[in-house]
C-alpha cells in the first residue's frame, strides 16, 4: 500500500478510493482528515493534502473497539502490560481498547484508575478507557466515583475466574445496580452452582474437557436470569458480556429492553470437543468454549440482532502457566490481534456481513457505551479507521504476535481477510504489519462529560 507526501496543505489526510463503510451504506468514495476528525466525505480526488493514503482495493472500516481486555498491568506484567497488550491491539487493527478491572491490585477505586491512566499516556499505542470494578462493598461509593475521566463502566464478575474480583450473592449485585448510572458489564457464570459441581463433576480430575461441564451452562444462565432480574427491580440497563449458551440467548432476546449482549471471538469460531482436543488447556477460558449446538445458537444471534457487541476477551496467560495440569492452569486466551482476521474470514465464508460486523465492534461499543463521536464514518467524528484487504490470503502464526505471551490459539490458521493499516485520530499507527507511532489517549464518554461539568 502507497503512503505518499506533499507541501501543500488542507487536509492533514486524505485516504483515497476506498470502499468505505458508513452508517448508510458502502460506498468508494475518499475520507478528508483535519485535526484528527473527520471533516470531508466525497470525491476529494483534487483535494491537497499533507499525507494520503491510497486505499484502492481495500475496506475502510470505522476503527475497531475492542471493549473487552486485559491487559494485567499493574500486577501481573509477566503476561502483559499495557504498552504490550496496546501494541498487540494496533497491530491487529484495534483502534480502541477497554480494559477489565482484575488486576493487582484491583481496579475498584478512583485511585487505581488514575494509575492505569497515567501509565497508559505513556506507552499506548491505542486509545483507552477502564472498567471500574463493582464490588458489594464499593457498590455505595459509585454514584461519586464512576465519572471520572477514563471509566468506560463498571464490571462485575458472579462467579470466580482470573483475579480476586467477586460479586457473587443477589446483594452485592444490588450493592452495584442500586447505584450510580453508567453500564453495568456482567461476567455471568453462578458462582454457588459452580461450587458445587466443582465437588461433584471436578473432583480431582485433570481433563481440560471437564471445563465446560463444571463450568456448566446451567450455572450462566442461572447467574444470566438473576442479574436480568435484579437491574429490572432497579430500573437499570445491564451489559452481560460472553454470552456462550443457547438458553442465555434465548432468554436474553425476550429481555433486550434491560440487557445489552455482548459475543466473543473464541466462541464463535471454536467448540467442544474438538478445541480441548487439538488445544487442551490452550482453550480453556470463562465461561468456557462450548459445543456446536450453542455456537450455532449464538450464530443466529450474531445475526438476528440479539447481540450488541463483539469482543476478543484477551486475556494473556503465559505458556508456562498454561503448560500446568489441568485444572491448575489458568484460564483465558490471548485475542485481541486476532479478532479483526477472525471475524474478517467469518465474514468472507458468509457467516455474517461486513455491515453487520461493524455494527458490533464499532457502533455497538459507541451506542452501549456513549461514546463522543467515535465509532463511526461520520463528518465530526474522530479520525479512527481500521482498513482491512477483504482478499488477503494469510496464516495466523506465534510468531506475528506482539503480546508478551507469543502464543494463539489460532497457530497455524490459514484466513482471507487481514488488516493492513490502523489509522487512529489520523495518525497511522500501523500499516502493512509495520508498527509507526504510539498516540493513544483515553476514550471520552458523554456521560463523564455531562457530570463533571454541572
Ligand atoms: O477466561 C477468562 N480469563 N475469563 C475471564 O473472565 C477472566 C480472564 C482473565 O483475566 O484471565
Amino acid at each position: 500500500m502507497m503512503f505518499s507526501m506533499n507541501n501543500k496543505i488542507k487536509y492533514d489526510l486524505v485516504l483515497k478510493n476506498g470502499n468505505v463503510v458508513l452508517p448508510e451504506g458502502i460506498q468508494k468514495i475518499d475520507i478528508g482528515v483535519i485535526n484528527e476528525s473527520i471533516s470531508d466525505i466525497g470525491d476529494l480526488s483534487s483535494a491537497d493534502a499533507k499525507n494520503t493514503v491510497d486505499c484502492s482495493g481495500l475496506h475502510v472500516l470505522p476503527g475497531v473497539i475492542d471493549s473487552q481486555v486485559h491487559f494485567r498491568e499493574p500486577g501481573l506484567e509477566n503476561k502483559e502490560n499495557l504498552e504490550s497488550g496496546m501494541l498487540a491491539a494496533a497491530a491487529g487493527g484495534v483502534t480502541a481498547v477497554f480494559e477489565m478491572p482484575n488486576t493487582d491490585p484491583l481496579t475498584i477505586t478512583p485511585e487505581t484508575i488514575k494509575d492505569k491512566l497515567q501509565r497508559a499516556s505513556r506507552v499506548a499505542w491505542t486509545d483507552y478507557a477502564f472498567y471500574l470494578g463493582g464490588t458489594g462493598r464499593t457498590g455505595p461509593n459509585l454514584d461519586k466515583w464512576e465519572n471520572a475521566p477514563g471509566i468506560c463502566g463498571i464490571k462485575i464478575f458472579m462467579g470466580a475466574s482470573t483475579g480476586e474480583l467477586m460479586t457473587a450473592s443477589d446483594e452485592e449485585v444490588e450493592s452495584v445496580l442500586s447505584n450510580g448510572k453508567r453500564v453495568v458489564a456482567v461476567h455471568a457464570e453462578d458462582q454457588y452452582i459452580m461450587q458445587e459441581n466443582m465437588k461433584t463433576i471436578l473432583k480431582d480430575q485433570t481433563d481440560v474437557s471437564l471445563h465446560s461441564v463444571w463450568r456448566s451452562p446451567e450455572s450462566c444462565f442461572s447467574a444470566t436470569k438473576r442479574v436480568v432480574s435484579i437491574a429490572k427491580k432497579y430500573n437499570r440497563r445491564v451489559h452481560v458480556l460472553h454470552i456462550t449458551t443457547s438458553e442465555e440467548m434465548d432468554f436474553l432476546r425476550k429481555n433486550k429492553d434491560v440487557a445489552s449482549v455482548e459475543l466473543l471471538a473464541n466462541h464463535l469460531t471454536l467448540h467442544a470437543p474438538d478445541c480441548y482436543e487439538k488445544l487442551g488447556t490452550l482453550a480453556q477460558q470463562n465461561p468456557p468454549i462450548r459445543e456446536k449446538h450453542h455456537q450455532d445458537a449464538l450464530w443466529v444471534a450474531l445475526n438476528d440482532g440479539t447481540v450488541d457487541i463483539l469482543a476478543s476477551d484477551h486475556a494473556p496467560h503465559t505458556l508456562e502457566e498454561k503448560s500446568r495440569e489441568y485444572p491448575k492452569s489458568p484460564s483465558g486466551t490471548p485475542g485481541v490481534q486476532t479478532l479483526v482476521p477472525i471475524m474478517l474470514n467469518h465474514v468472507n465464508s458468509g457467516k455474517l456481513s461486513l455491515e453487520r460486523l461493524v455494527e458490533l465492534w464499532s457502533y455497538g461499543p459507541e451506542r452501549i457505551h456513549k461514546l463522543v463521536n467515535k465509532g463511526r464514518i461520520k463528518i465530526g467524528y474522530d479520525a479512527d479507521f481500521t482498513v482491512v484487504d477483504m482478499n488477503k490470503k494469510n496464516t495466523i502464526t506465534n510468531s506475528q504476535q506482539r503480546s508478551k505471551t507469543g502464543w494463539t490459539p489460532y497457530d497455524g490458521m490459514d484466513v482471507i481477510g487481514w488488516p493492513i493499516a490502523t489509522i487512529i485520530r489520523g495518525n497511522v499507527v500501523m500499516m502493512d504489519d509495520e508498527m509507526i507511532k504510539p498516540i493513544g489517549k483515553p476514550v471520552i464518554f458523554q456521560e463523564t462529560i455531562l457530570n463533571n461539568n454541572d
